[in-house]
């Protein structure tokens, strides 16, 4: 696929984080037909976009970040709160009036809120030609051609096979160091709050073949970390004759192919995660020692209702034993705030659980009910919004006070940093995570590029950030 190669050296992408959101646009080459893609929501939908590119790419079609100059724009949706959903209805109201001055622009819908959504979307909205669920990818080419032909089109079908995993993702970022590799799709999970299951569908792994071979393309042109992404990648699972692997193998056989890069991986259910992962990760130096292990809520009986299948006490067991195994390990968490019936000690039990967990950084959210979810079919939605999101800046100052406690601790220690590029703050600093993915700046040095590994004596922190200086340039 040279395409690939050729359209990747030309793309860029402008990253922006909010509060867990996270957005993205590729950046333009001149060329064919062009598309553009915004993509909304977790890691895996940003993979996904890349899966796409791929796949137009090799129709002949190139990406651009201009949207005036965009015949294809698509919007890549996640539909995890309704907040979400929300932000993404305002942006097709704007690509609406656009179309409007400029018929030719075909607008398509894709990812969780197609599938989640799928003919509403369209009637909804008679400017949206194309709705494609996260397994339809493939079908794109031929959906395209019927839109060419004046139709609109849908495929929303859910596979319990397609992993995409033959196709090799355009790299719709710039930076060319960090780079994610879908291991798996889907969730079988079943968490009463979440609308994944339904819009994402069954889990299935991808096979450990193509995970090695993309492992090794991307170390060979440079890059010097990937993420293993999945909804729950500790539950991978790949069978062949003579063949069964399990996550800790995967990440084992990807340390050891790719031995020059920082392997990560995300996300955790803490159910599925083993000591066998544990010891892998602490014997593999280039293994980042971080596990993101989502709690949800720190009291049992909201734990229960939200149908996690852990309690408290086994959590903070499972914590306890990754810190046994790895002290130097940092753990981080999405904690949800105000779900049905949660009452003021259900809350302590969330507030403590951070302090419990030492978590490193946790994404914070109030809940919102999903229609079609368990929760939503079961319980009343019962807890008001200003008790939910009062609880939430709880939450978020706990988190805080915890994570600048933590990095104050770090201060006079010395750590590896990939450097990643210039601070968003200020030009004269370069910024990097250390294995622990805590953030760190430093001062710019001639000797020091992107892709640099730097040994750095932390100096000073913020409860975001370490600040350091280089000890081996
Ligand atoms: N409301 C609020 N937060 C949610 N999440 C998932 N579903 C909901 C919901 N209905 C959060 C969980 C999950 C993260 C990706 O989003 O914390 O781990
Ligand atoms: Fe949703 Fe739970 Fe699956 Fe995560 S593990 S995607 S929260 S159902």
């Amino acid at each position: 696929m040279d395409l690939v190669s050729e359209a990747r050296g030309a793309t860029k992408v402008i990253l922006e984080e909010r509060q867990g959101e996270v957005f993205a646009e590729t950046a333009s080459v001149p060329g064919l037909r062009k598309f553009y893609i915004e993509s909304y929501g977790c890691q895996m939908n940003f993979s996904d976009s890349e899966i796409v590119a791929s796949i137009l790419a090799n129709e002949g079609y190139t990406p651009t970040t201009d949207l005036q100059e965009a015949e294809l724009v698509f919007l890549n949706t996640c539909s995890i709160r309704e907040k979400a959903e929300e932000t993404i209805r305002h942006r097709l109201v704007h690509f609406g009036a656009m179309k409007r001055k400029n018929p030719k622009m075909t607008i398509g819908i894709l990812g969780c809120m197609a599938e989640r959504l799928k003919k509403v979307l369209m009637e909804e909205n008679q400017l949206v030609d194309l709705v494609v669920g996260p397994d339809a990818y493939r079908d794109l080419p031929k959906l395209i051609t019927r839109t060419d032909d004046g139709e609109r089109a849908i495929n929303v079908l859910l596979s319990r096979e397609e992993t995409y995993g033959d196709i090799s993702p355009v790299r719709l970022e710039s930076n060319g160091i960090s780079a994610f590799i879908s291991i798996m799709r889907g969730c079988d999970n079943m968490c009463s709050f979440c609308v994944v299951p339904f819009t994402r569908g069954r889990e299935r792994s991808r096979d450990v073949h193509s995970i090695l071979a993309e492992a090794v393309d991307l170390q060979t042109r440079g890059f010097k970390e990937i993420t293993l992404l999945g909804q729950n990648v500790d539950s991978y699972k790949w069978q062949e004759a003579d063949q069964n692997v399990n996550f800790a193998q995967l990440l084992e056989q990807v340390a050891i192919a790719a031995p020059h890069m920082r392997i990560r991986f995300s996300t955790s259910h803490p159910k599925d995660i083993t000591d066998d992962v544990l010891y892998t990760m602490a014997r593999h130096d280039n293994i980042c020692k971080y596990i993101h292990l989502p709690i949800q809520s720190g009291s049992s009986r909201i734990l229960d209702l939200m149908n996690r299948t852990y309690d408290r006490e086994w959590y903070m067991e499972k914590v306890r034993r990754i810190y046994e195994i790895m002290p130097e390990c940092a753990i981080s968490s999405d904690i949800i705030t105000g779900f049905c019936s949660e009452t003021e000690e259900d809350h302590a039990d969330s507030l403590s659980i951070i302090e419990f967990g030492q978590y490193t950084m946790s994404y914070m959210f109030a809940y919102s009910e999903r229609p079609g979810t368990q929760a939503a079919r079961k319980y009343a939605d019962d807890v008001p919004l200003e008790v939910k999101n009062r609880r939430l800046s709880e939450i978020i100052v706990k988190q805080r006070d915890i994570s600048h406690e933590l990095n104050k601790k770090d201060i006079g220690t010395i750590c590896e940093i990939l450097v990643e590029g210039e601070s968003k703050k200020r030009r004269d600093q370069l910024k990097g995570r250390n294995s622990q993915n805590k953030m760190v700046v430093i001062d710019k040095t001639a000797s020091v590029q992107p892709g640099d590994l730097v040994q750095v004596l932390i100096t000073d922190c913020t409860s975001a950030t370490l600040i350091g200086e280089i000890v081996n340039a």
